[in-house]
């Protein structure tokens, strides 16, 4: 018996995004899964309704195409479909020497992590407004704390989810809806296979799926703003100094190098 509403998870089809289906199936959510891999997001919500005997679709979009919110609003009202809680999860990163990475991939990345992430918000919010209820999760990312060379698309991309999710959290004070930003560090998830190598996790602990999952929806249901899972992260994000902003980004360059020598290690700095 579903008596808390659908939640739209995006990226769905594996790591963090399947993990908030799983748990907030195991709340009583409803759930649409979003992503591009059709059997993974299948199989998930087999799984899903088996299990916890909720309602769950799929819709397959690619999110970096420039209409994915639109098609994906489409789909859900034509459904019949409404949207209580939106998880802007999906995302991937892009790492090494800025001028050595494919221009087209930065461009699907900041499709996918920024444009998606807006566009799908845009589409649910006002109707969680009217409702006065309902909210917008956003992952973003440690990353988006600092600084980061070698990763300066990624990690702007975050900064953006950061302080764009503070922002409407600011905004929307008193009416009803929640927005949060949850800033993961380094996750065991597909997501170093995609950028192409661990060294991209920085030395840091990798935390499970299910923590960071877990710690957001705590966060969530007592409306933080933003929530850092794990005390190293949280340290990090907070203790290290933000100026000045040059002495930073170069000693940030000298942290981040080792993930460009591997992925892009001919050229000299
Ligand atoms: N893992 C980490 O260390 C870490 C740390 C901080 C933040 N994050 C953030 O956590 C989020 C989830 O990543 P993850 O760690 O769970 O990695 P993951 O296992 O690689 O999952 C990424 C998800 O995003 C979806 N996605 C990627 N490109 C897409 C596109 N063009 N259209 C639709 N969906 C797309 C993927 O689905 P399809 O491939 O099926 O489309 C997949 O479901 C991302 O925003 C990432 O930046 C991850």
């Amino acid at each position: 018996m579903t008596t808390k509403g659908t939640a739209l998870v995006t990226g769905a089809s594996s790591g963090i995004g399947a993990e908030f289906a799983r748990q907030l199936a195991a709340q009583g959510h409803d759930l649409v899964l979003v992503a591009r891999s059709a059997p993974a997001l299948e199989a998930l919500a087999d799984g899903l309704r088996a299990r916890y005997d909720v309602r769950a679709d799929v819709i397959v979009q690619d999110l970096s195409a420039p209409d994915a919110a639109t098609r994906v609003a489409g789909e859900c009202a034509a459904r019949g479909i409404t949207v209580e809680l939106l998880v802007n999860n999906a995302g991937f990163g892009t790492a090494g020497q800025f001028a050595r990475i494919a221009p087209e991939r930065e461009h699907d990345e900041l499709m996918v992590n920024v444009v998606a992430l807006v566009g799908l918000t845009h589409a649910f919010l006002p109707g969680m407004l009217d409702r006065v209820a309902g909210g917008v999760i956003n992952v973003g990312s440690t990353a988006g704390f600092n600084i980061t060379p070698y990763f300066a698309t990624y990690g702007a991309s975050k900064t953006f989810v950061l302080n764009f999710s503070l922002a409407l959290w600011s905004e929307l004070r008193g009416r009803g809806v929640k927005v949060l930003a949850v800033t993961p560090g380094p996750v065991e998830t597909a997501f170093f296979d995609r950028i192409g190598t661990r060294k991209a996790a920085i030395g840091a602990r990798i935390a499970t799926p299910e923590s960071v999952v877990a710690s957001a929806l705590r966060a969530y249901e007592s409306d933080r703003g933003y929530v850092v899972p794990g005390r190293g992260n949280l340290a990090m994000a907070h203790l290290m100094p933000r100026r000045p902003r040059k002495l930073i980004a170069l000693i940030g360059r000298l942290v981040t190098r080792q993930v460009a020598d591997e992925l892009t290690p001919s050229v000299a700095r």
